[in-house]
């Protein structure tokens, strides 16, 4: 009997993770496993719900947004006796190994699960937010920026037309690589970024310069932003089963947006890209980094290195204990700092 190697996606989604499952499923069946699906994340784990995966059932699925096995952000670390069912549905699956294709949250829960309980698990990042230790790139990120930065465009056609200040919103979490790469990408005026707390007089004074300039401007601003005017008591803070801040309703787009007309007198609107930026088809580098992964991730399995994770090294893909990927964000350093005061 062939040994089988269950697949799971967890977090938030993002373009390339088809292309992933898809990498795993071809290098595990080359290798002689068979693979199914576990649905939904960690949920499918502590549910045990799966579906069949086979390279036939996974050959178009490169092109395609989002993930075909869903997704959730379920912390079986969080629910009453979560870990235990996840071991027990590991061995009634008959699983050999399970690859858990995620960022920092469903990663933390794969280390913890290999660290504490040797379950044979097998890490593939993914973020759109750029933001894992150790690997160069995640999948997900270039597509998103890709959707941020033509959304960008069409931002400064209208800005120009009217001669307004723009301002668009992007996600990236606590990271600021969306909002940079974006804001790069598109000649933009002002980026913000949670890195670097928004220098609000120095921001006026570049945004009214390029007004003067050319009678529009576009601001780029990540969600996580700081603005010490704004006051952290306006802002909500509600939590996700992480832990973590749930940051789309904290309208930093509009608190800069009404902040850069007051302060400068001229019209200004803001846009908030949202969960757009995340779907859609991945782009050409997100496939390939995509499915190379995925296909580490299988010979991962087969070489029997569990608490391990695939990643992308220089233009080497390579194993690195999934310790390291979780254990510190990656945010924007700060010689890109010094490269931001060339560019904005
Ligand atoms: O971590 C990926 C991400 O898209 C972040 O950039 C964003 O803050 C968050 O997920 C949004 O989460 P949800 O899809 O649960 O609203």
């Amino acid at each position: 009997m062939k040994k089988k190697i269950g697949i799971l996606t967890g977090g938030g989604d993002c373009p390339g993770l088809n292309p992933a499952i898809r990498g795993c499923v071809y290098a595990a069946e080359k290798y002689g496993y068979e693979c199914v699906g576990v649905t939904d994340g960690w949920k499918g784990l502590v549910e045990g719900t799966t579906i069949p995966l086979s390279r036939e059932i996974t050959e178009y699925i490169i092109m395609k947004g989002g993930t075909i096995l869903g997704t959730s952000r379920t912390n079986p670390f969080k629910i009453e006796g979560g870990v235990q069912k996840c071991l027990d549905n590991f061995k009634k699956l008959g699983l050999h190994a399970l690859v858990a294709m995620g960022g920092d949250d469903t990663l933390g829960v794969a280390t913890r699960l290999y660290k504490d309980h040797k379950l044979n698990v097998v890490g593939v990042p993914k973020t759109m937010d750029n933001d894992l230790s150790v690997t160069d790139f995640t999948f997900g990120f270039d597509t998103s920026v890709t959707r941020a930065m033509e959304a960008a465009q069409s931002l400064m056609d209208t800005g120009a037309s009217h001669h307004r200040i723009m301002v668009m919103e992007v996600m990236g979490r606590h990271a600021g690589w969306v909002a940079l790469y974006t804001a790069i990408a598109t000649a933009a005026d002002y980026v913000c970024i949670p890195e670097r707390k928004i220098n609000t007089d120095e921001m006026i004074r570049k945004i009214k310069e390029s007004y003067a300039r050319k009678r529009f401007a576009l601001v780029v601003t990540s969600e996580a932003a700081e603005m010490p005017e704004v006051g952290e008591d306006k802002i909500k803070h509600a939590l996700d089963q992480f832990g973590h801040r749930i940051l789309k309703d904290r309208g930093m787009g509009e608190h800069i947006a009404q902040f850069i007309e007051k302060n400068t007198g001229i019209e200004t609107r803001q846009a908030v890209i949202g969960h757009m930026q995340r779907g859609g088809a991945p782009t050409l580098f997100d496939r390939m980094l995509a499915t190379r992964v995925g296909l580490k991730a299988a010979e991962l399995v087969h070489t029997g290195q569990f608490g391990m994770m695939s990643a992308m090294v220089g233009n080497q893909f390579v194993g690195v204990p999934l310790e390291s990927a979780t254990g510190a964000l990656k945010t924007v350093s700060k010689e890109w700092f010094d490269l931001m005061e060339v560019l904005f």
